[in-house]
């Protein structure tokens, strides 16, 4: 779907469906003022009918019978403009993502989109409508048999605006919903397919195609002998290779000394290894690497964002398989740095490669972490379905993820990293055991291992194990299947250290 601006009159303007967005606070004579005087009476008339009174997500459409402006006017309501402007976001992505069901239900090619005029932040507005629009579109229809005749799709989206500040962020809510549709693609995708030779595979595309990002990487064979303990553990029972791979974005002129390190957990199928899982927990387990396809949708579209500073993505990529080779509970691994692990559920392997990826962080000499990984069951069961949770040493760097996640609408909430808790994790005979004793927290103490790894470098730990995978559409831009949580939140949180250090 092509995205542009324009400054026809909405009564010139030639496309199929003509949508008004439009804030309950305004009488509805002032949203339809640009009418033809005939339509505008009729078009009240109705609204009155149908009681619309633009509530947030209600929608009035009405079939003009060949009088212009269009063939269909849609009015969607944005709820009132009595809010922030995170919360107006919001609304719009939602409004845009019934245009694109409505427009779709009647087969237009053109929308044509009228705003209120009193919109706050023009930029967040922009980005919101680019994202309603096309992530609500999305679609994996790679393994369905091709229709017989081509699905009509919407062609162009003119938005009846010229500001320069929307068209800004119409441009960067195109480029991160394209961040976005490619990690769902990934996780999408099955786990026979997206091996952790193919999430390489894609990491090297990503390096080929910026002369600012470089890729380096290690295999099962290297893993193991420079001392990555925890992903050769994990890996030994699986017959495809491990990878850990280290993408690197260097800014063409470094304004700013910064390296910030963007962490993915990258389980490109998770059977649990010999601490199996139970097939219904088993079935949707292609999604553990979403962590990692967070962070290749975001490295796809970072030398557009165009950070000033330095930006490392670092992927543990390989698959935890029962099978003569794998790890025993009871067995005991070191990690990158010399750390002791005592594995007495191999369930719990997000840990043990994210051990080894910090490690390698902290060794890069990495100043700021962020890692992305589905780690535990827990998280769910605290938080639910739709919302991450978030833990971190650095109180300052969590609050900015978490008001990044407010702006971009993905949800996140923090969990206290209880320091009582850690004597939990303690081991007789390692420096630390994988699970820890107690009856629940576990989403708490997964992170509180993590911090075992990360010295005193500010870091914080998004476990996106629920919000990753939508059972059912999340919301009307977020269709059932991969969500590819984690890429709006991180761009965002990019954009705000790029001007506040
Ligand atoms: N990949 C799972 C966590 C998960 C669960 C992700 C559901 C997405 C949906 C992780 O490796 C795991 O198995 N964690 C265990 C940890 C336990 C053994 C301490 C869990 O949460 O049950
Ligand atoms: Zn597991
Ligand atoms: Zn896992």
């Amino acid at each position: 779907m092509k995205l542009t601006t324009g400054a026809i009159k909405p009564s010139h303007a030639k496309v199929d469906v003509l949508a008004i967005f439009a804030f309950k606070d305004t009488p509805p004579k002032q949203v339809v003022e640009f009418m033809p005087v005939k339509l505008r009476a009729e078009i009240l008339k109705l609204s009155l009918q149908t009681k619309f009174k633009a509530k947030a997500k209600q929608v009035l459409t009405f079939t003009t019978h060949g009088q212009l402006p269009a063939f269909l006017i849609v009015l969607i309501g944005l709820g009132s403009q009595k809010r922030s402007a995170d919360k107006i976001a919001e609304s719009l992505r939602e409004a845009s993502a019934l245009l694109t069901q409505t427009a779709q239900k009647y087969q237009a090619q053109k929308i044509g989109i009228v705003l209120p005029a009193n919109l706050t932040d023009l930029t967040v507005a922009g980005q919101a409508c680019a994202e309603g629009l096309i992530l609500s579109d999305y679609k994996f229809k790679k393994y369905k048999k091709t229709p017989k005749k081509p699905e009509p799709k919407i062609q162009e989206a003119v938005f009846l605006h010229t500001d320069n500040k929307f068209k800004q962020g119409l441009k960067l809510g195109q480029i991160v919903s394209n961040g976005v549709s490619l990690a769902r693609d990934l996780i999408n995708e099955p786990a026979g397919e997206m091996t952790p030779d193919n999430l390489l595979k894609t990491a090297k595309q990503i390096a080929q195609k910026s002369d600012l990002i470089n890729l380096k990487s290690f295999n099962k064979s290297e893993l193991k002998k420079q001392g990555f303990g925890g992903i050769a553990a994990v890996s030994q029972g699986s017959w495809e290779d491990a990878h850990l791979i280290h993408l690197t974005y260097k800014p063409e002129k470094q304004k700013n000394k910064l390296r910030i390190a963007l962490i993915g957990k990258g389980l490109t199928f998770d059977s649990g290894g010999l601490s199996i899982k139970p097939s219904d927990y088993m079935e949707n387990m292609k999604t553990d690497m979403a962590g990692a396809a967070a962070v290749l949708g975001i490295f796809s579209i970072l030398t557009q964002i165009k950070p000033a500073f330095e930006v490392h993505g670092i992927i543990a990529a390989c698959e935890n398989m029962p099978g003569p080779k794998a790890i025993k509970p009871g067995d005991i691994v070191k990690i990158k740095n010399n750390k002791t692990v005592e594995i007495l559920n191999t369930d719990a392997e997000g840990r043990l490669v994210l051990a080894d990826a910090l490690s390698y962080a902290i060794e890069q000499k990495i100043e700021r972490i962020i890692d992305i990984a589905t780690l535990t069951g827990a998280c769910i069961a605290a938080l639910g379905d739709n919302i991450a949770g978030i833990m971190g040493n650095n109180q300052k760097l969590v609050d900015d993820i978490i008001t990044a996640g407010q702006t971009s609408g993905e949800k996140i909430w923090q969990l206290p990293l209880e320091p009582d808790y850690q004597k939990s994790l303690k081991s007789e005979i390692a420096d630390l055991r994988n699970i820890c004793k107690m009856k629940g927290g576990h989403a708490i103490t997964a992170a509180l291992f993590l911090k075992q790894f990360v010295n005193k470098t500010p870091w914080a730990h998004l476990d996106i194990a629920g919000p990753a995978w939508a059972e059912k559409p999340m919301n009307g831009y977020t269709p059932a299947g991969a969500v590819g949580f984690g890429v709006r939140t991180v761009v965002e949180y990019l954009k705000i250290i790029n001007y506040k250090l």
